[in-house]
């Protein structure tokens, strides 16, 4: 583990929809690369070896993971904001994540076009 950024800027309130969430997603090296929890959006490009393009962890990236990091789920059909089905260790596994990201990553921004829990559009089996 690093240790927590001490030079973490002021969290910034930019909007974002769901769309222009997917440019950030490491395929374009000359953008940053964003992550979004629970609607809040984390700029993690200063761990492209991780989230950038066929990275590991790129499955989480231009998009709201909040679903799989709760789950502990790398599967990409996971890698959905909705978390309204998580169960409570889940939801203390999706906190605790929020947590880590707050403390290593500047906040960019809110996704503003949330689909609402549970709705088809967003849930993990819609991505099927
Ligand atoms: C075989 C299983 C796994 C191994 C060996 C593994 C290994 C690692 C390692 C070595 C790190 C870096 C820790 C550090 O910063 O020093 C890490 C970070 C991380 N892992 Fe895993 N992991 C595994 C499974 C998972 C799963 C299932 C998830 C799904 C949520 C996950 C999500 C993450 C995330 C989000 C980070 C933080 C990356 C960052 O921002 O630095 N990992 N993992």
């Amino acid at each position: 583990m690093q240790p927590a950024q001490t030079d973490l800027a002021p969290p910034k309130d930019d909007p974002f929809t769901l769309e222009q969430l997917k440019q950030f997603d490491g395929t374009d090296p000359t953008k940053p690369i964003y992550v979004a929890i629970k609607g809040t959006v984390f700029d993690v490009t200063r761990k492209a070896d991780t989230y950038g393009k066929g990275k590991s962890y790129n499955l989480f990236a231009g998009k709201d993971a909040s679903r799989a990091l709760g789950m502990s789920s790398l599967k990409p059909e996971d890698a959905v904001s909705d978390y309204s089905t998580l169960s409570e260790g889940d939801l203390k596994t999706l906190n605790d994540w929020f947590d880590f990201f707050s403390k290593r990553y500047n906040i960019v921004g809110k996704v503003t076009d949330l689909p609402p829990p549970g709705s088809a559009s967003d849930s993990a089996t819609s991505a099927l």
